[in-house]
C-alpha cells in the first residue's frame, strides 16, 4: 500500500525542511533547516521525534554541515548526543561517518538512501505485522509510530494501516501518551486522516480495556532494541507489556532493523533520556504542579524481551528467545 500524505521531513534543494511536530495538530508549520546546529536544536526540543525520523533528520544535518565546510565530527558528536534512546540516530550518523567520499554530494545522497530505505522497511515491516493480525481485531497502541515518526507509513502504527486497509483491523485505541502527548496529539491526527475508527484513551485506561476484554493485541514502536529483544520505548510501554501479559493479550514490538541494537547483550545499559520537569509540572505551558514539586521524567522505559510476544521487522516476525546479532 502506498505511504499516506503525512510527512515528517522534506530535503528542498538546499535546506531541510521539517514539520514542527511540536504545534500539531492545530498549526502545520513548516521550519527551515539550514545549518546542522539548527537540525540539532530541533532534534533536541522534538520538532521532529520518533526514533526513525530523527535518524533521517540526522543524516540531513550532516549534509548541511559539508555544504557549510563545518567540522562533521563535531557536527557528527553533537547531533549523536541531542537524543540518547533512540540507536536509530547514531546508526544514521555512522552510516553517512563511514563513507569514503564525504563531499556535500555523496552525503546529501546517502540521507536520501536512509530516507527511503527506512520507508521500504516500514512497508515491508507492515505487510509482515499485518499477517499476525485476525480479522475483527482491536487494537491498542502507545504514541506515535506513524508517518510522522518515520520516513513514512510508520512502524506500529504501518501495521495497523495495513492490517486495517486489509480489513482485520476494526478498531484503535490510541494512549494519550503523557506528558507530551504524542497519542493524543500525533496519533490521532494520523488515524483522522486516515479514515481509521479509533478512540483516544487517557494511558491508565489500558487495564480495564483489556480486563474488559476490549484489546485482541497490542502494537508499539521502539527506539532501541538490545540482542535479547529487550526493548526500549515510549514511558508506559512497560505498563502495556505487564498488562497484556496478565490478560493473555498478544504484545508485538514493530521496528526497522536500524532500531535493533545487538551490541547491547540486555536492556539494562539503554541510556534512557530524562526530560525536563515542566512536561510534568505544566500543562500547555499552564503550572498545574504546585511551586517546588520535585519529578522524575524519563522519556522512556525498558521492556523485557520475556514480556514481548513477537518482533516485527522488515525481515519477519522473531520470537522469543530474541538472538539478534
Ligand atoms: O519521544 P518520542 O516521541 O521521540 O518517542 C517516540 C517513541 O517512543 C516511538 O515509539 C519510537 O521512537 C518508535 S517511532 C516509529
Amino acid at each position: 500500500m502506498p505511504p499516506g500524505p503525512v510527512r515528517a521531513l522534506e530535503w528542498r534543494g538546499d535546506h531541510l525542511a521539517l514539520l514542527d511536530q511540536r504545534l500539531l495538530p492545530h498549526q502545520t508549520e513548516w521550519l527551515r533547516l539550514e545549518t546542522w546546529t539548527s537540525v540539532h536544536d530541533a532534534i533536541r526540543d522534538m520538532a521532529v521525534r520518533g526514533a526513525p525520523a530523527i535518524g533521517v533528520a540526522a543524516a540531513y544535518g550532516l549534509a548541511l554541515a559539508a555544504i557549510h565546510q563545518n567540522n562533521l565530527i563535531t557536527a557528527r558528536e553533537a547531533l549523536a548526543a541531542s537524543r540518547p534512546t533512540a540507536v536509530n540516530l547514531v546508526w544514521a550518523l555512522d552510516r553517512v561517518m563511514s563513507l569514503q567520499d564525504r563531499s556535500f554530494e555523496s552525503i546529501l545522497a546517502e540521507a536520501q538512501a536512509i530516507e527511503r530505505e527506512d520507508l521500504a522497511m516500514n512497508l515491508k515491516l507492515a505487510e509482515h505485522g499485518a499477517s499476525l493480525v485476525p480479522p475483527g481485531s482491536r487494537v491498542l497502541t502507545i504514541c506515535n509510530t506513524g508517518s510522522l515518526a518515520t520516513a513514512g507509513h510508520g512502524t506500529a502504527l504501518g501495521i495497523i494501516r495495513t492490517a486495517f486497509a486489509q480489513g482485520k483491523v476494526v478498531h484503535v485505541y490510541s494512549c494519550e501518551t503523557r506528558p507530551r502527548q504524542q497519542g493524543l496529539r500525533l496519533t490521532a491526527w494520523e488515524l483522522l486522516q486516515d479514515g481509521i475508527p479509533f478512540q483516544s484513551v487517557a494511558d491508565s485506561a489500558a487495564a480495564s480495556l483489556m480486563a474488559q476484554g476490549r484489546i485482541d493485541f497490542v502494537v508499539v514502536g521502539a527506539d532501541r532494541i538490545a540482542a535479547n529483544g529487550d526493548t526500549a520505548n515510549k514511558i508506559g510501554t512497560l505498563s502495556l507489556a505487564v498488562l497484556a501479559h496478565h490478560f493473555d493479550v498478544p504484545f508485538y514490538v514493530a521496528a526497522p532493523s536500524s532500531t535493533l541494537d545487538p551490541s547491547l547483550v540486555d536492556g539494562s545499559n539503554i541510556p534512557i533520556e530524562e526530560r525536563d520537569p515542566t512536561e510534568i509540572t505544566e500543562i500547555e505551558g499552564v503550572r498545574v504542579a504546585p511551586d517546588g514539586c520535585p519529578v522524575w521524567n524519563p522519556g522512556f522505559d525498558v521492556t523485557p524481551g520475556s514480556l514481548v510476544t513477537a518482533i516485527v521487522t522488515e525481515v519477519g516476525v522473531f520470537r522469543a528467545p530474541y538472538l539478534f546479532n
